[in-house]
């Protein structure tokens, strides 16, 4: 199928989900094998990755610059490292896709390279913030050039002096966080950041995991250049953030009865879990386990009552991928659900509180959006045509929402679905949607 080539999600009202299930593998995790292993000295192993269209880019950008691996296939990726400062430089511009943690992890590396290096993505990449990596990379001497409005594309110079910097994050940011900590890793001296409010800390653990000091301590995390990283057996668990969509289809269609299995508990992570539950949702977290540093566990979930709530602002960064699926939640959930503290979600791959307030007053939600956030009224939902605006999530959201619908919810524009859940259509038609994807 070309990139180009439009699908769109026609699902059927009704329906129940059920049996066990086990989504593919952690976006934010894949992405950090890829660099940390081609940064790695050594045989980095990983299983479990997601061979998702964003995943891919970030390991087509280190095949062009000199690193050999194999795979992957069926979630397997061998990659020969080539050490801290093995890179080569590219022939080409590299395409981060759809991907904004592929861009922001790699401006961090890149900037701290001998060679030049220009960053580019597609037409919603196109659109989001760079400022807030180009800012504080130039704090630490990089030379980073970006197109009007501090968008991309990147072109960031070589050959640049980096120094660490003691750097407060302005927004709560895993991504801006790890693209610090990774130019650190070429800077002269400590580079230390300190966040807001917690955000995914997968960075902190896997250096680590890769044999790399960084030292942690409430919101800071530190390290100090120079360092190596050796080589190691990444298992990349089930994404929490695919999980998501199925947590709550399950809870909102009457009957359902689903295990999802090996599922990322990163306690950076869970706040879809904590927020489900605050709205009545029935889940039950078993076989707790670790694998290679990350808390895994199987969740079951059955459908429940939900109930609107105000979200607790705490859990907005824990939960900051999941609020398209949480609207969903809402608009099937008895009263108000209010979001607030979340203007986060304006500059994803869509402008998420737009584009689901768009789609759930299609399907007759009442919907009022708020400049950070939204108030969703719960109650009954019709079929209709979404657009999902290219933004794999929405997609995904409003298929779920047919499981409640009293009509057909037709998804238009859902090709880039593949970017973080290949195969969502057919795996949800397993577990008892009906969905059927239209070319
Ligand atoms: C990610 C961080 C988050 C998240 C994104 C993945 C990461 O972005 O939304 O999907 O892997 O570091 P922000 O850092 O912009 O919050």
């Amino acid at each position: 199928m070309s990139a180009s080539q439009k699908i769109d999600f026609v699902v059927q009202p009704g329906g129940k989900l059920s049996g066990r299930v086990r989504v593919p593998g952690d976006k934010s995790i894949s992405h950090r094998s890829v660099m940390f292993g081609s940064l790695a000295e050594g045989t980095t192993h990983v299983t479990g990755l997601l061979e998702g269209e964003d995943v891919l880019c970030t390991l087509a950008a280190f095949r062009a610059m000199g690193v050999r691996a194999q795979g992957p296939d069926n979630g397997r990726l061998v990659i020969e490292g080539v050490g801290v400062r093995g890179l080569t430089a590219p022939t080409r511009p590299l395409d981060m896709g759809n991907s904004g943690t592929a861009m922001r992890l790699m401006a961090g590396i890149l900037a701290g390279q001998s060679f030049d290096s220009e960053l580019f993505g597609d037409d919603s990449l196109s659109k989001r913030p760079m400022k807030r990596v180009s800012d504080p990379l130039g704090k630490m001497g990089a030379e980073i050039e970006t197109a009007d409005g501090g968008r991309p594309p990147l072109r960031i110079k070589g050959g640049r002096n980096l120094h660490g910097i003691n750097y407060p994050l302005p927004v709560p940011s895993a991504q801006v966080k790890s693209c610090v900590l990774l130019a650190g890793l070429y800077a002269d001296g400590e580079t230390v950041v300190t966040e807001p409010a917690p955000t995914r800390d997968h960075t902190e653990r896997m250096l680590r995991g890769f044999g790399y000091d960084v030292q942690v301590s409430g919101a800071t995390a530190r390290l100090r250049g120079g360092g190596r990283l050796r080589a190691c057996h990444v298992d990349v668990p089930a994404d929490i953030s695919s999980a998501a969509f199925f947590l709550v289809g399950a809870s909102i269609a009457p009957g359902s009865d689903l295990v999802l299995e090996h599922v990322g508990m990163n306690p950076t992570r869970v706040g879809v879990i904590n927020i489900l539950r605050l709205m009545g949702a029935e889940l039950e977290v078993t076989s707790q386990r670790e694998v290679g540093g990350e808390p895994v566990a199987d969740i079951r979930v059955r459908s429940a009552r939900l109930r609107g709530i105000h979200i607790p602002e705490d859990q907005v960064p824990l939960a900051i991928d999941e609020f398209p699926a949480l609207f969903i939640a809402a608009a099937c959930a008895e009263g108000e659900t209010i979001l607030s503290g979340a203007e986060e979600l304006r500059v994803k791959e869509s402008d998420r509180i737009a584009v689901m307030a768009q789609g759930l007053k299609r399907l007759g939600a009442g919907v009022r959006e708020t400049p950070d956030g939204i108030v969703i009224q719960g109650g009954r939902i019709h079929g209709g045509e979404i657009e999902s605006q290219g933004d794999h999530r929405i997609a995904m959201s409003f298929a779920m929402a047919a499981l409640r619908a009293e009509g057909a919810i037709t998804i238009r524009d859902a090709k880039n679905v593949d970017t973080s859940f290949p195969g969502f259509a057919n795996l949800a038609a397993g577990a008892g949607l009906g969905i059927r994807v239209s070319i």
